[in-house]
């Protein structure tokens, strides 16, 4: 009697958590900030660089970047200098998936025309559970650096 009020008790606590956390943070809340192309030097070519920032209780995942201004845009992530495409990347549970210069970058490749200062290109990227998000992407000069905004 006692053991198996016991259980009741252990069972009615662990139902309890399971709902409070799937009412709680239990998918991803994604967001983009501070998306940018440096002007390309190459008419065929060029980078692009976001952080997307996870809110939410659950892991995501970006698998796929499309833009008007591209044929193909493919993901890098680099490694001791050398860069290496991926399929996916991973977006923690609270936590962020930054693509910056001289690590992990967006490719954009067989340019339908190329990107002008001041322009801005539209980019869609789509995650394995939260779909797609649509970023407006500026066009900054071929030196930009993010961290002194010139
Ligand atoms: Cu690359």
């Amino acid at each position: 009697m006692t053991a198996a009020a016991a259980l009741a008790a252990a069972l009615a606590l662990a139902g309890c958590s399971d709902s409070g956390s799937a009412a709680g943070s239990g998918k991803a809340e994604l967001s983009v900030s501070g998306p940018y192309m440096p002007q390309p030097v190459s008419a065929d070519m060029a980078a692009g660089f976001l952080t997307i920032t996870n809110k939410g209780g659950a892991e995501d995942e970006l698998t796929s970047v499309t833009s008007e201004v591209a044929g193909q845009v493919t993901m890098h992530s680099t490694m001791g200098g050398a860069m290496r495409q991926k399929s996916s990347f991973a977006v923690p549970a609270h936590g962020q998936l930054v693509f910056k210069s001289g690590g992990n970058h967006l490719m954009f490749e067989k340019l339908r025309r190329k990107p002008k200062q001041g322009q801005t290109v539209t980019v869609k990227i789509t995650f394995a559970k939260s779909g797609p998000l649509t970023v407006e992407m500026p066009v900054k000069s071929a030196t930009y650096n993010p961290s002194t905004g010139h």
